[in-house]
């Protein structure tokens, strides 16, 4: 064997094995085989060699030019296969992982909260009604006493519907579910006792306040139901709500044209972070002698209380929620908290 044979073929070997690129192996192959490369040279000189000196000659020079393009072929493969590999990998599916799932939907938090009150309402012997969200102006404000120069009935708190009742009366969105006293009142007979909860309208935007928001109303009529019946009816249902006997309940005087006595029912935590605060959680009272008869009773016979709740309020302090708004943002991070 020729001594600068083997190292110029060692040497070709142990380049084309580093290269990982097609383009830079058939480069390194010119520097070898190409025309000015270093086996080509060797080719050249057998010019000048006596004639069976060249035979022997030539013949090792091809071996090793054989050898050097077994190796060339060799690693061109093995970039092509490495690639291939690569790619296989890359677009690997492992057929084990599980299936991709319709996600589980959830309650909302806002009807989680109504579901609960139905059912705590249910357990002390109230009905349960429902009524439209379209309510007539009767119905809404002046049946529930509400002056006709009443604040809220002007066009900026109220959505108006673009059309009148069968007796020519505007309508409008339910700005609260008292509504729903008038309706129920008028189609039972006393004892009534029952809450409604429902959707109700308001223009009215902010932390606090949404356009649509959720209301229960209560009402309870009897020949002797009091103020101590509310107070006792409204603080067993709020610790049932939110299980726990570690709150305070005070009734503070309001008014509201449907109730007299009125009161705004305000709640405070013993422990937990709303701790010590007074929270604003109801309007409440007895039902005006007036309100009574406009649904057909004799208030000399029939009393009662009524009260009124947001069922946003009612969540946001049972979750410790800060922003009435995330409740109609449908932002699944916030939503799927309440699985
Ligand atoms: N309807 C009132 C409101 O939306 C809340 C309310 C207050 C309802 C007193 C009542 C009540 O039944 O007695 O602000």
């Amino acid at each position: 064997m020729n001594d600068p044979l083997d190292s110029i073929v060692a040497q070709a070997l142990a380049q084309f094995a580093v290269l990982e690129e097609p383009a830079q192996l058939e480069q390194a192959k010119a520097r070898f085989l190409g025309k000015s490369g270093a086996i080509t040279d060797l080719l050249k000189g057998l010019r000048d060699l006596p004639a069976d000196e060249k035979r022997v000659a030539g013949a090792s020079i091809n071996l090793a030019k054989e050898r050097i393009e077994q190796g060339l072929s060799e690693r061109r493969e093995a970039i092509a296969q490495a690639r291939l590999d690569a790619r296989l990998q890359e677009e690997a599916l492992d057929v084990t992982l599980p299936g991709r799932r319709r996600g589980a939907g959830g309650i909302h938090p806002v009807i989680r909260t109504w579901q609960r009150v139905e059912s705590i309402f249910r357990s002390i012997g109230f009905d349960v009604a429902d009524g439209p969200e379209i309510e007539s102006d009767w119905t809404n404000f002046t049946a529930l006493n509400n002056p006709e120069n009443h604040p809220a009935r002007s066009m900026q708190d109220t959505f108006y519907v673009d059309a009148k009742d069968a007796s020519g009366l505007p309508l409008l969105l339910r700005t609260h579910t008292s509504p729903m006293q008038v309706r129920h009142a008028r189609t039972h007979t006393p004892p009534v006792k029952v809450i409604a909860p429902g959707r109700t309208y308001r223009v009215d935007s902010d932390a606090t306040h949404s356009p649509m928001f959720h209301q229960v109303e209560g009402l309870w009529l009897d020949e002797q139901v009091s103020f101590a019946d509310l107070k006792g009816v409204y603080t067993e249902f709020l610790h049932r709500f939110f299980e726990t006997d570690a709150l305070r309940v005070r009734f503070r005087p309001s008014f509201f044209p449907f109730t007299e006595p009125s009161a705004e029912i305000d709640m405070m935590f013993d422990s937990g972070p709303l701790k010590g605060r007074w929270l604003e959680i109801s309007g409440a009272g007895q039902v005006h002698p007036a309100v009574i008869r406009n649904f057909g009773f004799d208030p000399e016979r029939v009393i009662g209380f009524a009260f009124g709740s947001g069922l946003e309020r009612l969540t946001m302090l049972r979750y410790g929620i800060g922003d009435l708004r995330l409740f109609f943002e449908g932002d699944l991070r916030f939503l799927s908290q309440f699985g």
